[in-house]
């Protein structure tokens, strides 16, 4: 069934993209996606769109489906994913505002299902370059002219949440040279490539976590919150559609990546 090649997966306080979209329902063998997958046409393209945290923020980053997410996209033809997450920054050069294209992560979550293979039917995927570098490639290319501030790449920390990091935690975050900090970049990212599909990050800079000082040298920054994250988000909600907007358009259809071979060399 080919309903959509290319897929935005939305983050927190991204829970639409889609103008006159169709639903669609997928139950997968790993149970049922955070939403049903809003379906319509881009720029001339078929996009699917899937809430994360599902259409109200239902699930906490530990109990997102991330499987049955990634499973449902492949199973209506999604062969390439641009993902959003709000993250923080940990590091003074990524300022609050900037945007994000991921590629590197630090696993700190703990007890999420993060593969697809188990006993005999085992497979080891390399993660050495998680993130499609190809798509991370166009897209930087697509972001240039943007009226914004575009990292090419950047190390993200997942913890676990559903809190948020301790000082000290940040601090050593931070001290580790690590960028960002998020609690929904894994395992979605790994999901995609052991299903040999390309995976893009986009992330949007919320919040110095909590060890301001460090990061850009402010002791009165704010620390992170989860309204304060909504509320940074909502108020730039305008251009982080137009950035999701140029991706869409700027990623062409179908091409061959070593992404959709990922698997040639990880079966046992
Ligand atoms: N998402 C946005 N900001 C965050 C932070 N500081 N920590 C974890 N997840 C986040």
């Amino acid at each position: 069934m080919t309903e959509a090649g290319l897929a935005i997966i939305g983050g927190t306080g991204f829970y639409k993209f889609l103008d006159d979209a169709r639903q669609v329902q997928v139950d997968t063998p790993h149970g049922t996606p955070s939403a049903p997958i809003s379906i319509a046409e881009v720029s001339g393209r078929k996009v699917a769109f899937l809430p994360r945290h599902g259409l109200n923020h239902d699930y906490l980053p530990s109990e997102v489906p991330y499987r049955a997410n990634l499973w449902a996209l492949k199973e209506i033809g999604v062969r390439q994913i641009i993902a959003f997450n709000t993250v923080g920054s940990l590091q003074p050069e990524y300022r609050k505002g900037d945007f994000v294209l991921v590629d590197q992560f630090v696993d700190r979550t703990w007890g999420r299902p993060d593969t697809f293979f188990s006993g005999n039917a085992a497979a080891h995927i390399s993660s050495a370059q998680p993130y499609c570098g190809r798509m991370r490639e166009l897209a930087a290319k697509a972001l240039a002219n943007a009226d914004a501030t575009v990292h090419p790449a950047g190390t993200v920390v997942v913890i676990q949440g559903p809190r948020f990091s301790t000082t000290a935690e940040s601090r050593w975050f931070h001290s580790q040279g690590w960028h960002l900090v998020n609690m929904t970049q894994y395992p979605e990212v790994v999901l995609a490539r052991e299903l040999e599909l390309c995976y893009c990050n986009l992330s949007y800079i919320t919040d110095y976590d909590v060890a301001a000082k460090e990061v850009v040298g402010d002791e009165e920054a704010e620390a992170v919150s989860h309204h304060g994250v909504l509320r940074a988000f909502s108020a730039d909600a305008g251009r982080v559609l137009d950035m999701v907007r140029r991706l869409v358009e700027a990623i062409p259809a179908g091409f061959d990546c070593p992404c959709r071979h990922a698997l040639e060399q990880a079966r046992t």
